[in-house]
């Protein structure tokens, strides 16, 4: 066949090819084919490769002279930390500018709100309201979404037991029940309806997987555990995200038994790409593909390009090994084009799915951005998220709700005028959007009652340090009031990323300073604010009444001002356990019962004790007051024993027997009692979040099927194995108010 016809015979496929691609009316699946059949080995290798915009650093930056005209050339398939409708079409223009006019797909770190920002996720989880949590994902999405972010890098799943580690609070807790829960409220928030509509974001499941169980609580560290523990308590919250059909996965920066994530076929390839069919894409942490070589696991960039991209992680954030190397790791043999074919088809997907080549400008609305980031009814569903997140630890004598008819008020503390500390970490700053409308906690209360009280302020202290000079002042305040608020703990940049703490007691002198204003007499409600559970135990021992107020967000003020003045009743429970002592740490409630078991603190002798303190947490898992009190009464099951293919209709009755109406978090836990590996003494396996009127009662029901008994045994098997089980139902995975047993039977 001569050159002229040959030379007619590749236009002709290649505007076949691109009508093809071009053709909104056919599949994407074809549209993706069309694409891939004109593309170079280099441009499929420019989509599997992202970059940080040149703002904002969530990671060691490397700096590119040629960042623009490799975005030109289409060596670039994504860009993070880039924001707003401007700079996003910018970036976009250029973009489009690359041979076959690929759009960029852009991702941010929207992890708890965007230009609204909402409580820190582990803050949030303590609410168990699960409409809320998709709301505030919900309402996340709508904002980054039209300020031109087409995927955020949330929800960040990752079971955590051990608070020293900084980014406990990006999660939800201990839990793989409630975690799995939450992970699919999420996506379902982010993502909306389906990928594609413009006020949705895709989601990421991140950081997979079980980061969170870092040694010794440090972040980055390795991970050592069993595949039983793995598949039984960090994979599950993975799982449900992939059945909510989440878009993209990240791996995490940690080694597990040797094998770090980021090349870790059992967990990428194995796991979620075969057993669990998941079709989105996986992408690298923050260099974590050149980290690699850190690890020791690959000699150099070359080894660690091709050891990624073989065991399925897809995309490349900012290392540079897959731009530097794909080419000759394909040309040598070592990566098949199928692989690259494969992981560069799941980005393109996602990016048609968005529509970003029938409109690459379709998430860049000038007016819509205006209209969602000022939208007057996200601020309202900021400040419910914030207050039902709220924790009561402590109300010695029903101090709080405190009397809006309080004539004098001292708020005290280095955190009651604060502003931005009230965002936590991993908040975003919007480049151009004023996102200083955050209510302080002082602003909370004058709004509250400083039209009719005297509100009187004084620092006191700073969060660090030894310096006392402050404290006169503040007792002094404290002397000519009636109530004193002390608002006291972390600052908002020590949890997080990279903020693991040896000691995770309240810093500086604010403890020393709550003994002073206790010594006045006076009553004290002391405010903590942490993105992590904190040791106090001075606190926890003298303050009559606390709150665990996290950090809030934006209306972190009112939401706190709401609850001490009693225009909501504090309905969180805790979703991570709070230890007596750093030296308890990993603690948690679904543990084992040994051979020796300590059931109380008085039994030490040859138990699984401590000689020198006790072995429970200070407050537990599943723990936290309100201003009512509740009853639990009259637990039916509808048998006692169950075949596999049957369930359990169990009813139990809750009465509000206080004076205010308030909202009650109904926990089921179970034990099985003996099974072919040892079971926890406790597995929350349902709860209810139901409203109470003072007074009022209501039957809850749960349903117990095998699923709930199920477990994975020594053979990794999902088994639910004949055998008694208790039934325990709770305020708390301490306080069980009420007990019973079935059996399983085959
Ligand atoms: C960071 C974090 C990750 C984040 C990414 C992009 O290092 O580990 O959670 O999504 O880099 O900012």
């Amino acid at each position: 066949m001569n050159k002229a016809i040959l030379f007619l015979l590749v236009v002709t496929l290649n505007a076949g090819y691109l009508s093809n691609c071009n053709a909104q009316n056919k599949p994407i699946s074809q549209r993706v084919d069309s694409l891939m059949k004109l593309m170079t080995l280099e441009e499929k290798i420019g989509q599997l490769n992202q970059y940080n915009d040149d703002w904002l650093a969530t990671g060691p930056v490397t700096l590119d002279a040629n960042k623009k005209e490799q975005i030109q050339n289409g060596q670039v398939g994504s860009l993070l930390n880039c924001m707003g409708t401007a700079r996003t079409a910018a970036w976009q223009k250029i973009a489009l500018q690359s041979r076959l006019h690929i759009p960029l797909i852009f991702g941010q770190d929207v992890i708890h709100g965007f230009k609204t920002t909402f409580p820190i996720p582990l803050g949030e989880s303590c609410s168990w309201d699960l409409d809320a949590i998709e709301l505030s994902a919900r309402t996340a999405a709508v904002e980054s979404s039209a300020s031109g972010i087409h995927w955020t890098f949330a929800p960040m799943v990752d079971i955590a037991r051990d608070p020293r580690w900084g980014r406990v609070m990006e999660g939800s807790g201990e839990d793989p029940y409630l975690g799995s829960k939450i992970a699919y409220a999420r996506v379902k928030g982010f993502q909306g309806d389906k990928i594609g509509e413009t006020n949705s974001v895709i989601a990421c499941a991140k950081h997979y997987a079980a980061y969170g169980a870092a040694i010794g609580g440090r972040d980055y560290n390795s991970v050592d555990m069993s595949d039983r523990l793995l598949w039984e308590v960090y994979l599950p919250p993975f799982k449900a995200t992939v059945d909510a059909n989440i878009g993209s996965f990240m791996n995490s920066f940690n080694d597990i038994n040797g094998v770090p994530s980021t090349a870790n076929s059992y967990l990428l390839r194995d796991i979620l790409k075969d057993k669990w069919g998941f079709k989105g894409f996986v992408v690298s942490d923050w260099g974590s593909v050149g980290e690699m070589i850190n690890h020791g696991s690959v000699k150099n960039e070359y080894e660690a390009a091709e050891a990624a991209i073989n065991a399925g992680c897809d995309m490349d954030m900012e290392s540079r090994c897959y731009k530097n190397n794909l080419v000759q790791l394909v040309k040598d043999g070592k990566v098949s084009m199928s692989t690259i074919d494969d992981a560069v088809s799941r980005i393109l997907t996602k990016k048609f799915e968005l529509g970003l080549f029938d409109d690459p400008f379709r998430f860049c609305n000038r007016e819509r951005e205006e209209k969602e980031l000022n939208n007057p009814e996200h601020p309202k569903i900021a400040r419910d998220a914030a207050r039902k997140s709220i924790v009561l630890l402590k109300n010695e004598g029903n101090l709080l709700p405190l009397s809006k008819n309080l004539k004098t008020i001292a708020f005290i503390g280095p955190l009651v005028k604060a502003v931005k500390e009230n965002k936590g970490f991993w908040d975003v700053e919007v480049p151009g959007v004023d996102s200083g409308y955050i209510v302080s906690q002082w602003e909370g209360l004058e709004k509250k009652i400083g039209n009719h009280a005297k509100l009187l302020y004084a620092k006191g202290c700073n969060i660090e340090g030894t310096d006392r000079s402050g404290f006169a002042e503040a007792i002094n305040i404290a002397s000519q009031a009636d109530a004193v608020i002390l608002s006291i703990g972390e600052r908002r940049d020590m949890s997080g990323e990279a903020r693991s703490r040896s000691n995770i007691g309240i810093p500086g002198v604010q403890e020393e300073l709550l003994k002073e204003l206790l010594a006045t007499g006076k009553p004290v409600v002391v405010l903590i604010n942490a993105g992590r559970p904190l040791v106090f135990r001075y606190t926890s021992d003298n303050a009559p009444a606390i709150l665990y107020t996290w950090w809030l967000g934006s209306e972190a003020g009112d939401a706190i001002a709401d609850v001490l003045f009693g225009d909501y009743n504090p309905s969180a429970k805790l979703t991570m356990s709070f230890p007596l002592s750093t030296g308890q740490i990993p603690i948690y409630y679904s543990h084992f019962n040994t051979g020796r078991p300590a059931q109380n603190d008085d039994n030490r002798f040859y138990t699984s004790a401590y000689t020198d303190l006790s072995i429970y947490p200070k407050y537990e898992f599943g723990y936290g007051l309100s201003y009512t009190t509740f009853k639990y009464s009259d637990l039916k099951l509808s048998q006692n024993k169950m075949k596999k293919d049957e369930n359990i209709k169990v009813s139990v009755t809750i009465t509000n027997t206080g004076k205010y109406d308030g909202e009650e978090i109904v926990q089921l836990y179970l034990h099985d009692l003996v099974g072919s590996i040892t079971r926890p003494t406790e597995e929350l396996k349902d709860f209810r979040k139901l409203m109470l009127k003072a007074g009022e009662s209501r039957t809850v029901e749960f349903a117990i099927d095998k699923e709930k008994l199920s477990f994975f045994n020594k053979n990794l098997q999902w088994v639910a194995e004949p055998g008694e089980f208790d039934i325990m139902i709770g305020a708390s995975s301490r306080d069980i108010r009420l007990k019973d047993r079935f059996e399983l039977v085959d």
